[in-house]
């Protein structure tokens, strides 16, 4: 059911710095910074040969985030995403398994536009996992 590793993202507390590392230190391609208020965050994301990390950090009050980076001071790993080719398809299947999906349970637009959810990290070792859409 799922495909390729599509980004790892990592909370910070301050994006500017954090891409200013992956930028100037990794020597990678890094994008502007994307408001998501949606999401309640702000999103860089560095391009690699193989995958993207996406830098994640809270934007507005009651942003996703704050209780992860309250937990986790420097910031950490907050999630996985895998690509699946119809997200509703997948979704079917894990419920019908017993397995929960995050919010509503129905798939939103994400960061690229793409539909995206979130499996309960419960249910997957510990990690909070995001599947999104491909075109
Ligand atoms: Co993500």
């Amino acid at each position: 059911m799922i495909g390729k590793l599509n980004h790892v993202a990592i909370a910070v507390n301050d994006l500017d710095a954090a891409a200013a590392l992956y930028r100037d230190t990794l020597g990678a391609t890094v994008s502007g910074a994307v408001p998501q208020p949606d999401h309640g965050v702000t999103t860089v994301f560095v391009e690699l040969a193989n995958t993207k990390i996406e830098l994640l950090a809270p934007l507005g009050d009651g942003s996703p985030l704050a209780a992860f980076l309250d937990k986790n001071k420097s910031g950490g790993i907050h999630h996985i995403c895998y690509e699946v080719k119809d997200i509703y398809a997948a979704r079917d299947k894990l419920v019908k398994q017993g397995l929960r999906i995050l919010g509503s349970g129905d798939p939103v637009p994400g960061a690229h536009g793409n539909l995206i959810l979130f499996l309960h990290p419960k249910d997957f070792c510990g990690t909070l996992i995001e599947l999104e859409q491909q075109p």
